[in-house]
């Protein structure tokens, strides 16, 4: 798993290389779920706080999505900043709360600034103001916003030429709001992966979504 994860990015394997090479690799790595991985791309000089081209660091990727409090961990302990925002001005801190997640939230809580509009700044204040947010009907804009960055995520990647990882991405969007356009892009990665069955399987489910589209 690590090596093709470094295989897909030998161009930029060394500590000088173009941040968008190794931030694709760490983006790959949390993809994959591959701490191990993580933490080489990590100590081989990848940028804690910069996750890919897209304003999504490492940090709000792992506290948004849930499952990774290992990485959180150690994305904190190399320094990784709790203080950047995703692109809709939620703190990591906040993220985690939204999931419940008292082990993240006790972990980022001494690290984060005081929010404002939090009146309570404790742990317990923390999870229950997100838990009254969330209870809030999900923002339409929002949704939108989510799927939009997702799927240009992936788009980048398929522009790097990293089928697998964009394949990868793609199925992420696709678990948020599926799509016949988002299949059709995931079919095309796996054709292009030489995984014929997967490919067909993929543009199967994207002709039940639009079934007039050749
Ligand atoms: C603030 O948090 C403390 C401890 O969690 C709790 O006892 C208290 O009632 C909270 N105050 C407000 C105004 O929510
Ligand atoms: C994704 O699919 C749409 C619809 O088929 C297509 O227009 C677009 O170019 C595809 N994007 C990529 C990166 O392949």
């Amino acid at each position: 798993l690590c090596s093709f994860v470094f295989y897909n990015n030998y161009y930029s394997w060394q500590p000088n290389a173009t941040v968008v090479g190794i931030g694709t690799a760490l983006m790959g790595a949390l993809l994959y779920r591959s701490l191990k991985c993580m933490k080489l791309l990590i100590k081989g000089g990848a940028d804690v706080n910069r996750g890919s081209s897209l304003p999504m660091t490492p940090l709000v990727f792992t506290t948004g999505w849930g499952g990774y409090t290992n990485f959180v961990k150690f994305l904190l302990k190399s320094g990784a900043d709790p203080n950047i925002p995703d692109a809709y001005g939620n703190l990591p801190i906040e993220l985690a709360a939204k999931r419940d997640c008292m082990e993240e939230v006790e972990m980022l809580f001494p690290l984060t600034s005081p929010i404002p509009t939090i009146p309570n700044w404790s742990i317990d204040g923390i999870i229950s103001h997100a838990k009254f947010e969330s209870a809030k009907p999900l923002d339409g804009r929002q949704l939108e916003q989510t799927k939009a960055t997702l799927k240009a995520h992936a788009d980048h990647l398929f522009r790097l030429k990293d089928y697998k990882v964009a394949s990868k991405a793609y199925g992420v969007a696709i678990d948020v709001a599926p799509s016949a356009t988002l299949y059709a892009n995931r079919s095309l990665c796996k054709l292009l992966l030489d995984d014929g069955e997967g490919a067909l399987s993929d543009a199967l489910r994207c002709r039940m979504l639009r079934p007039n589209w050749v």
